[in-house]
């Protein structure tokens, strides 16, 4: 009963819809209905600035990292912490607080590798802003660093274990299932690299 619980509540974490919250909140605008439409942090940075952004960033990292250490918090010991995470970010994607139209499960996933090993979250992200500084955009560099994370579960253990010291397969059979969960909520945004027509950021090589 104790692991239905904490899954629903890692559900209800991640379905926090932080950027649509704060916009209506703090700027009387539903992000949904500006940019990309999306209610995810690169929306809220493109049509509600920086401060705003960054307060989403840290909001949907931190509801994929506290449902990934609830069991840990509860003392839940016979169930992976990563599937909390998963849960965290089904709620981010599918969220009950905003009719179940939620972000692209970007940050939140990012959260989950915070709760798993900060390293190797430190290293995604390391991932990640090298692919943003070669493309400029964000979805492309999530999806590519979300390949790449994946295949560095398994690498990482054999050429580099000060980052990642073991092989969990579970971690790299939902961080594969993540990747493919990611570019399908990617979709609109592969059209519009496809087209060259995808947004950028005013950082790296490839800015407008
Ligand atoms: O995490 C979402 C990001 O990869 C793309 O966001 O608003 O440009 O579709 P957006």
């Amino acid at each position: 009963m104790k692991i239905v619980i904490l899954l629903a509540v890692a559900y209800l974490l991640g379905s926090i819809p932080s950027g649509v919250w704060i916009g209506k909140l703090f700027y009387g605008k539903d992000i949904r209905q500006f940019g990309s439409g999306n209610s995810g942090t690169t929306n809220t940075f493109r049509v509600l600035g920086k401060p705003a952004g960054i307060v989403v960033l840290l909001m949907d990292i931190l509801k994929g990292t506290l449902a990934t250490l609830l069991p840990t918090l509860f003392h839940l010991d016979n169930v992976n912490p990563l599937w909390f995470g998963v849960f965290a970010i089904l709620g981010h994607t599918f969220p009950v607080f905003a009719g179940f139209k939620g972000g692209k499960a970007v940050a939140t996933s990012a959260g989950m590798l915070l709760a798993y090993s900060p390293l190797f979250f430190l290293y995604s992200v390391v991932l990640f802003l090298v692919c943003l500084f070669i493309s400029s955009m964000v979805s492309l560099s999530s999806m590519i660093a979300a390949v790449l994370v994946t295949l560095s579960t398994i690498i990482l253990p054999y050429v580099w274990p000060t980052i990642l010291p073991e092989h969990n397969w579970l971690l790299t059979l939902i961080a594969a299932g993540v990747t493919i969960f990611i570019f399908i909520r990617h979709r609109e945004n592969i059209k519009r690299i496809k087209a060259g027509t995808e947004n950028r950021v005013p950082f790296g090589l490839n800015q407008k």
